[in-house]
């Protein structure tokens, strides 16, 4: 096949290719691309030649129509050494298997009978919280959620201190994330080779490896079939029909959900947390519609249809700051996207970031206004015009169990506390393998008058 017309886009380093400018400042790099050369715009990064998708129609062409065209990207898969060959990053008969085994435990009813868990934990963690006292948000948040997705999915304990180690591992993982995937050569160092990053990533793999293993320990001593996802993963570690999974398929499942399921729903809290703080407009509509439906007790599943504001609140943030903030592909065959002929090995970016907050979509599209949502809006966008949880057949099996959490968490949390900014912060969204608040975002709790 000859070699396709390049289209519009930045031409970077002759070796590089747009590596460097991706690196300085990955969602800088976005924006401009599409500001300046439009909805398709073509790039090499390294090796590889790039696409980088903002109309939604194309994009739901990379995700749905042709998604047997295409596998997750070399960047996403820069997990392996962490996530191994769980849902996120298994691919063809292998991830089919997987997703049939797992979906029962996300099933509308299932996870409507995990609310009573999100809760009660919302509320145990914020029990401990003192008015006048300053937190860390993300930290808290990622305690909460971790704790959550431990006993929810697993019917495991994780304690603060699990928490906190697992936590710390991430962040060194996701350090190491951003730094390979913004070189053309770190990429390529193998994992065993031991460079002074590898040796920290492997001990920090090592750390959430041991809080994995010893849940899983755990249930197999226990011998014990609690009818949730842990004893339906073991049955079919011991399945003999065919379908049988080793000991390690198992880690790589756990170890996926357990990560892919908890920080991205603190990161969704954390900057929720963050525009509050920044609108206090918003937050004092948000306290007047927990007070009226609370009225101090605490949030249970039955309330949501109810908390429709707070849910507007966890869509929007979701929208100005995706945790997924872009999602990556490699053609594995000659096809094409947007008319634009797409060669074996290309490599597509749907930059969400930039998606989500396209005028074409959104009136203001920088301003966080929830009550955007409580009209048709969702109904009237074209489908891939807002889309965190991607879509498609690879779209995101906690979908609806991140978004209840989010809501029950907000609604515990909201009831009783006003969150605001500590002074002199500087936030800044920085893109590892979600959109972390960096260098975190600090406030002060006050409690909320209404609950004496
Ligand atoms: C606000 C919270 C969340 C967001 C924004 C989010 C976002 C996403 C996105 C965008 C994808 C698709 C990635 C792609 O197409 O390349 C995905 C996949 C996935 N997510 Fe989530 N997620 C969230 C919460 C959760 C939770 C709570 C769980 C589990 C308890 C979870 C488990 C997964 C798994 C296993 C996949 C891979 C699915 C597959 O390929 O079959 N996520 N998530």
């Amino acid at each position: 096949m000859n070699k396709p017309t390049p289209l519009a886009g930045p031409k970077g380093g002759y070796f590089s290719g747009s590596v460097v400018s991706f690196r300085r400042d990955q969602l800088g790099f976005y924006e401009a691309s599409f500001r300046d050369y439009g909805d398709v715009v073509e790039t090499k990064m390294g090796p590889y030649r790039t696409l980088l998708l903002y109309h939604p129609d194309a994009i739901e062409e990379l995700l749905v129509t042709r998604n047997r065209d295409f596998v997750k990207s070399p960047g996403i898969q820069l997990l392996r050494p962490l996530l191994g060959d769980g849902l996120l990053l298994s691919e063809g008969d292998t991830w089919l298997r997987q997703r049939r085994l797992v979906q029962p435990a996300f099933h509308r009813q299932r996870v409507a009978g995990y609310g009573e868990v999100m809760a009660a934990f919302a509320e145990r963690h914020v029990a401990g919280w003192k008015d006048g006292a300053e937190i860390e948000v993300y930290a808290e948040m990622m305690a909460v959620t971790q704790a959550i997705v431990g006993k929810t999915l697993f019917d495991a304990e994780v304690s603060d201190r699990d928490a906190h180690g697992v936590a710390e591992s991430a962040r060194v993982l996701a350090e190491d994330f951003a730094a390979r995937l913004g070189s053309v050569t770190a990429r390529f160092i193998p994992a065993w080779m031991p460079t002074p990053s590898n040796i920290r990533s492997r001990r920090a793999i090592g750390r959430v490896d041991s809080v994995v293993n010893r849940i899983i320990a755990e249930r197999r001593a226990s011998g014990e079939d609690r009818g949730d996802l842990l004893s339906m993963l073991l049955q079919a570690q011991d399945a003999d029909d065919g379908t049988r999974m080793t000991a390690r398929q198992v880690r790589d499942e756990v170890m996926t959900l357990f990560l892919a399921g908890h920080e991205t729903t603190a990161v969704t809290l954390a900057w929720t947390f963050y525009l509050l703080a920044r609108h206090p407009e918003a937050d004092a509509r948000l306290a007047a519609e927990l007070g009226a439906v609370l009225g101090g007790r605490a949030p249970a599943v039955a309330d949501l249809p109810r908390l429709a504001y707070a849910g507007m609140v966890v869509t929007e943030a979701m929208r100005l700051y995706p945790p997924a903030y872009g999602l990556g592909r490699q053609a594995t065959r000659a096809t094409e996207l947007a008319g634009q002929p797409v060669g074996a090995g290309d490599i597509i970016i749907t930059p969400t970031w930039v998606v989500h907050r396209d005028p074409r979509w959104f009136d203001e599209p920088l301003a966080f206004r929830p009550e955007r949502w409580a009209g048709d809006l969702a109904q009237r966008l074209p489908r891939f015009a807002y889309f965190p949880f991607g879509g498609g057949p690879r779209q995101c099996i906690g979908n609806a169990f991140a978004q209840m959490e989010a809501v029950l968490i907000l609604a515990a949390i909201a009831q009783r506390y006003r969150l605001t900014l500590t002074p002199g912060q500087r936030v800044k969204p920085t893109p590892y393998v979600t959109l972390r608040p960096e260098p975190g975002i600090r406030v002060r709790l006050t409690r909320r008058g209404c609950r004496r």
